[in-house]
This record gives structure tokens, sequence and C-alpha cells, in this order.
């Protein structure tokens, strides 16, 4: 066993994150003609914020209620929520809490509706479900055992596997056993099915969903602008227009969650106040779109480190009535000079 990937897993290092089984295919995404994406993700990615969402769901949903998985790749975050949430999904009638993969990649739709994944036994995040032996970790072990529940080997293994120029070890293959999850799991993909910017034509008419999940995807909607440069107002107020749009989607304590890369908070450098970041456009664009730090039972906002070891941020966004929200007076230097 080695210890340093799972020692690397938990404290959510960013090391190993980019060296996507599916880098490949990163190309020109022939359905949506201008854009290219990365679709870079992995089994259990970031799992801490599915955690605290099932705790919101119990909570504040005990009734159930349907979760938007949108970025969601070819469904290893999909179904890494689906099981998480399994044990209080109660399956008896209907499932209590329903989950649709959405992604503008019809490709990689594709990919997710097949249902077959690549686990490397190395030298990825997620290597720890290539083997089938307790780790180091209690909450590892239960995430190992609901994989080799829901997904079995296919007995194909690729050896010598190259990712960006590096040569990695066995990959081996994996099959979800859909039945498994029937009626919670679902997957739409293209232009405006898969598109987070159309939310608002999909599910107008339909149920509020209580989660949105899009994480480690954001400077995608910027047309990959906001990793080389600052958030320009038009940058702003087209941010602003996809938060208004998922606000209003969310059903009344709905949350959204995002993921912890600077990226994904549009940061190119941050500024930080005692080790948290929470004063970048991004924060306040969702602040002025009606969205809080979501707090655990202790009243602290939630927080989640990746950016680095001592660095934190919000992840998960409350949805709040406009009467409750007021912009925090960390951002009143913004308005003197841009952050960025
Ligand atoms: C880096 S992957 C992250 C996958 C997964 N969310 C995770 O964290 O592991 C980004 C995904 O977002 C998708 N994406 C890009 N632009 C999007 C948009 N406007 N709406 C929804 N998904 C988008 C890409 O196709 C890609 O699959």
């Amino acid at each position: 066993m080695n210890l340093s990937i799972y020692h690397n897993y938990n404290t959510q290092k960013p090391s190993f994150s980019s060296l996507s089984k599916y880098s490949p295919i990163n190309k020109e995404d022939k359905t949506t003609a201008t854009k290219s994406y990365c679709n870079d993700t992995y089994f259990f990615r970031q799992p801490n914020q599915f955690e605290i969402m099932r705790t919101h769901l119990k909570n504040n949903f005990p009734n159930g209620t349907h979760i938007l998985d949108y970025g969601c790749s070819d469904g290893e975050e999909t179904y890494s929520i689906a099981m998480v949430i399994e044990d209080i999904n109660k399956k008896e009638k209907t499932p209590l809490y329903t989950i649709t993969g959405h992604d503008p990649s019809t490709e990689i739709i594709e990919m997710a509706n097949k249902g077959k994944y690549k686990v490397d036994s190395w030298f990825t995040p997620d290597s720890f479900l290539s083997k089938n032996e307790p780790t180091d970790s209690i909450q590892l072990n239960s995430y190992q055992e609901s994989f080799h529940k829901h997904f079995k080997p296919t007995g194909e293994v690729e050896k010598d596997v190259e990712v960006y120029n590096n040569i990695f070890a066995n990959q081996i293959s994996y099959k979800v056993n859909k039945e498994d999850f029937n009626g919670v799991v679902d997957f739409v993909g293209g232009p405006i099915e898969g598109n987070i910017d159309q939310i608002d034509k999909i599910y107008e008419n339909k149920a509020k969903p209580g989660v949105i999940v899009f994480r480690n995807a954001w400077y995608h909607i910027l047309e990959n602008k906001t990793n080389s440069s600052p958030l320009g107002k038009e940058e702003i107020k087209n941010l602003k227009t996809v938060l208004k749009k998922i606000n209003n989607t969310l059903d009344d304590n709905g949350i959204l969650i995002v993921g912890a890369l600077g990226r994904d908070h549009l940061l190119k450098e941050f500024k930080e106040r005692e080790g948290i970041i929470d004063q970048s456009p991004f924060h306040k664009a969702l602040y002025e779109c009606n969205f809080v730090p979501l707090k655990n039972s202790a009243e602290h906002p939630i927080i989640d480190g990746r950016i680095s070891d001592n660095i934190k941020v919000y992840t998960i966004w409350k949805k709040v009535s406009p009467k409750k929200n007021k912009l925090p007076k960390i951002f009143d230097f913004l308005n003197k000079k841009p952050l960025l």
C-alpha cells in the first residue's frame, strides 16, 4: 500500500488530479463547435462536500428532492454522490433523492451511459478503489466497499497507459451495475441539456432541485479566460447571469456546491484572510445573487481546503431570500480598487 497516495488523497492535494485517464479525449467537441472541454474527474473527488450535502438533505429535504450534477463528465462524480447518500435514499418504493448528471459534451455523456470506468491501480487519487483491501481510513474503506458493491471488474486490464507523456501503471476496467441505480441516476448531455447556462430552459416548469453541483468547471463557463486574466465587467455580468439562473432554479434552502480549486473560484491570484479566501469577485457575485456560505451546526461557515495546505475556501453556498442577504463588509475594498 502506497501511503503517500492515500495521504495525498486525504489532504486533497491536487498533485494527481490532472492525470485523468480521459485526458486524451480532450479535443474539440463537435456538438458545441467552439469549445473544448477538460473532462478530468475521478471517483470520490472532494468527498467531504457530499458528506455535508448528505446531512443537509437529511435535515432540510427529509421527504426527498432532486440533485442536479452539472459538469458531471463521465459520471464518476454522479455515481459518487449516489453512493455517499445511498443509506438515506430509501428504495422500497421510489428513491427519495434522484440525481441527473449533465454535461455539454455528448461524447462524455455517451461514456457515462456506458458506465465503464478505468481505475488506475497506483497513481490517481481514486487508485484505492482498484484494491479490495482495507485502507488506513474508515472513510475510504466505506467508499471502497460501496464501489465494489456496485462496480464489477470486466477482466480487462490496460498496462503502461500513456497520459501526458507519462507512463502509468495498470488500469483496471469496471462496469457499473446499472440496476442498482435504476430510478436514482440518469444522464443528459448536449449544448442545451448539458449546459448550466441553459438551466432555466430545462428546469423552469419542473420541481425545484434541492442541490446543484457544479465543481471544477467554473472557468469553462467564462470561455477559459479567467485562469489567465482578471474578471472584467463583462465577465462578472455573465457570471451573475448564470448565478441568478441557478438561484432561481434551486428550491428554498437549496445549496450550490462548487469545487475547491483556486481555478474554480475564478482566481488567478488571491488574497487571504486568516487562511480563508472569501473575498474574490466570484464570492462577491455569489452574495449579490443571494447565496451565503452554508454554516455547520456550530454556526461556522463550512470551508474546504484544496488551494494549498493552509488556504481554504467556501465551497457550499446556500440560497437565501434577498431580504436576509447583506454583502459583508469584507467586500468594501473591492469598490475602491479591483482585487485581481
Ligand atoms: C474538469 S471536469 C470536472 C468534472 C467533475 N465535475 C469533477 O469535479 O470531477 C469539467 C466538466 O465540466 C463540463 N462543462 C464545461 N462547461 C460546462 C457548462 N457550461 N455547463 C455544464 N458543464 C460544463 C465539461 O464538459 C467537463 O466534463
